[in-house]
């Protein structure tokens, strides 16, 4: 099997030191740096926009995954290019326009992701699978860090493992919220290839040893 990916979510991270928490993340091996952006209307909760993501994106090398949990996305995404996204992702229930969105992001020369709340299903993104890099499965009501995995998307995530292979493209199937040691192996070996963790890695003590679990659990 590849090597999962890791994408540790700054949400969890000290934001004061926010350029040595990335940068001690990616020395450890994290390949991905998640940026969570809610704008308190998609989601009942505000975090942070493109300054930040520029923040980010001085301090790595990473891929620096946008993940934007905000109303009308397709107005913000040439900023968030701007500010150095590799990926920006936009989410299902947020884009009535959706196609024309990820055409957007493409156009900027960056890689396009769709995302799913926990209740859509894997069926809402079938007549964009061309025109997407990444799907990302959301096993939480996005909003906050540090709450519980919710089994249910399992049986989607299988179904989005058949969906990209048949579309015969290397789409990243990304899984974020509640992910930890106890569950990598479980959503691996669902199809999910990269790993979002926030309070797992950036909310743990000793973050190498935070990783090296997840690592080993994902290779089941
Ligand atoms: C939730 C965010 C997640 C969050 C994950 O709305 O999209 O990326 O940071 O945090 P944990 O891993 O603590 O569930
Ligand atoms: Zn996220």
């Amino acid at each position: 099997m590849k090597r999962t990916i890791l994408a540790p979510s700054i949400l969890s991270a000290d934001l004061g030191r926010l350029a040595e928490e990335v940068r001690e993340v990616e020395a450890l091996g994290a390949e991905y740096i998640h940026v969570d952006v809610m704008d308190g209307r998609f989601v009942p909760n505000i975090t942070l926009g493109p300054p930040v993501v520029k923040a980010v994106r001085a301090a790595t090398k990473a891929v620096v995954d946008c993940h934007l949990m905000i109303v009308e996305p397709e107005r913000y995404v040439a900023e968030f290019a701007n500010a150095g996204a590799d990926i920006i992702s936009v989410h299902v229930e947020a884009s009535p326009h959706l196609q024309r969105t990820l055409h957007a992001i493409r156009a900027l020369g960056k890689r396009a992701g769709v995302v799913l709340n926990p209740h859509t299903p894997e069926e809402a993104i079938r007549y964009v699978i061309d025109d997407v890099d990444l799907v990302l499965v959301m096993s939480v009501n996005p909003g906050f860090g540090g709450q519980s995995f919710l089994p249910l998307v399992l049986p989607k995530l299988r179904a989005l493992r058949k969906m990209i292979d048949a579309s015969g493209r290397a789409i990243d199937l990304e899984i974020d919220g509640g992910i930890g040691p106890e569950n990598a192996g479980l959503v691996t070996s669902a199809g999910a290839t990269v790993l979002v963790a926030g309070s797992a890695i950036f909310g743990q003590k000793d973050r190498g040893a935070a990783m090296r679990q997840i690592r080993s659990a994902a290779a089941g």
